[in-house]
């Protein structure tokens, strides 16, 4: 026995003459959420794909449970249908002249299942969902959000161990997103499903997964639990991924260890370094919106500044600052009056690349 759900090796994938995922390699434990992210374009619907079967790759092996169900080495692969898996597509597409239970049970009847029985597993997973009461409506008669858990259902009525979701809130506004991500992360849980969810919301990734998985160019750049992802980005293009950030492009003048002085035109800042610099290196400060602090006395890493906007976000304050010709942003609690301040920019959360 393996927790291990789904299990991704070295897999590529070529599309048309394009060599799409280079090598991709994951593995999704037993009740677990992992996000997909990247750029557009970065392979994450192609990912998807071929793990339902719906690409063919070139190379590597895919299991799901114990089955493998690609391996080019052995030339195993298992068609779609065969595949213990739930699917939801980037534009799900529900069907509009069949009601929301037709919708959720056609499935079930091309596969010949006794009516009795596709009645009961149609209203058991709209009752999971909260769209017990709503079998006899048509889409159109249905809001953003309702619809979306219509293509959900539509993908869980097969009881799949695991399912693969694309972008699946991107038809739902800002506010209900919110709401929708917690919801859909208490129903995974609920039914001891595992997922694969793709966004391009570092903010959506977070909220939702246990793990994520970033991809670059077909390429994974860095995998872990949301708070090493934030927190411990290994490479510029992780760090500014994942959050807010200021950078600030300087030349390094001395090392210290895991620290490193930077300096730029008329300031200079310590900070940690995060990838192999040596000095004289052109080099990247980054730090996070959150990490910037107003201090009220002179100390290290902290530079007189003058504030140029004040911007009210209703729960806080964003306050725009110039150093040297680049702005650098930071929150608090209170409106800040226009002239100098002293900024502090901790070298412990200030990352060199
Ligand atoms: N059928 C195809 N033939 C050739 N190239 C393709 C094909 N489908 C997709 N691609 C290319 O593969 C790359 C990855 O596409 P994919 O749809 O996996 O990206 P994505 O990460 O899902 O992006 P998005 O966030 O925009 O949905 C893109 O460069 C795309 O142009
Ligand atoms: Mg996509």
């Amino acid at each position: 026995m393996t927790d291990i759900e789904l299990s991704v090796q070295d897999l590529h994938v070529t599309l048309g003459q394009n060599h799409i995922l280079k090598g991709v390699s994951l593995e999704v434990n037993r009740g677990e959420i992992v996000a997909l992210l990247g750029p557009s374009g970065s392979g994450k619907t192609t990912l998807l794909r071929a793990i339902a079967g719906l690409e063919l790759p070139t190379q590597g092996s895919l299991r799901i449970g114990e089955q493998t169900v690609f391996d080019s080495a052995q030339k195993i692969e298992v068609s779609v249908e065969k595949r213990a898996l739930g699917f939801v597509f980037q534009s799900y597409a529900l069907w509009p002249h069949r009601t929301v239970y037709q919708n959720v049970a056609y499935g079930l009847k091309l596969r010949k299942i006794p009516a009795a029985e596709i009645k009961e597993r149609v209203q058991t997973v709209l009752d999971n969902l909260g769209l017990g009461e709503l079998g006899e409506r048509h889409p159109h008669q249905l809001s953003g959000g309702q619809q979306q858990r219509v293509a959900l259902a539509r993908s869980l009525v097969y009881n799949p161990r695991v399912i693969l979701l694309d972008e699946p809130l991107s038809n739902l506004d800002a506010k209900l997103r919110e709401e929708a991500r917690i919801w859909l992360r208490q129903l995974i849980i609920k039914l001891d499903l595992s997922a694969v969810c793709v966004t391009h919301d570092q903010a959506e990734a977070m909220a939702m997964a246990d793990k994520v998985v970033l991809l670059k160019d077909g390429v994974i750049e860095q995998a872990g639990t949301p708070q090493e992802m934030y927190g411990e980005p290994q490479s510029l293009f992780v760090a500014e991924f994942m959050g807010a950030n200021n950078t600030i492009k300087g030349r390094i003048a001395e090392l210290d260890g895991d620290f490193a002085r930077i300096e730029g035109e008329g300031w200079a800042l310590r900070g940690r370094l995060r990838s192999s610099l040596k000095v004289g290196d052109e080099a990247t400060a980054v730090v996070r919106l959150e990490r910037i602090k107003m201090v009220p006395a002179a100390k290290e890493n902290a530079l007189r500044l003058p504030l140029t906007a004040s911007v009210y976000l209703g729960s806080s304050w964003e306050y725009i600052f110039d150093l040297a010709g680049t702005s650098l942003r930071g929150y608090g609690g209170e409106a800040m009056p226009p002239g100098e301040h002293l900024v502090e920019i901790p070298a412990e959360h200030l990352w060199l690349f």
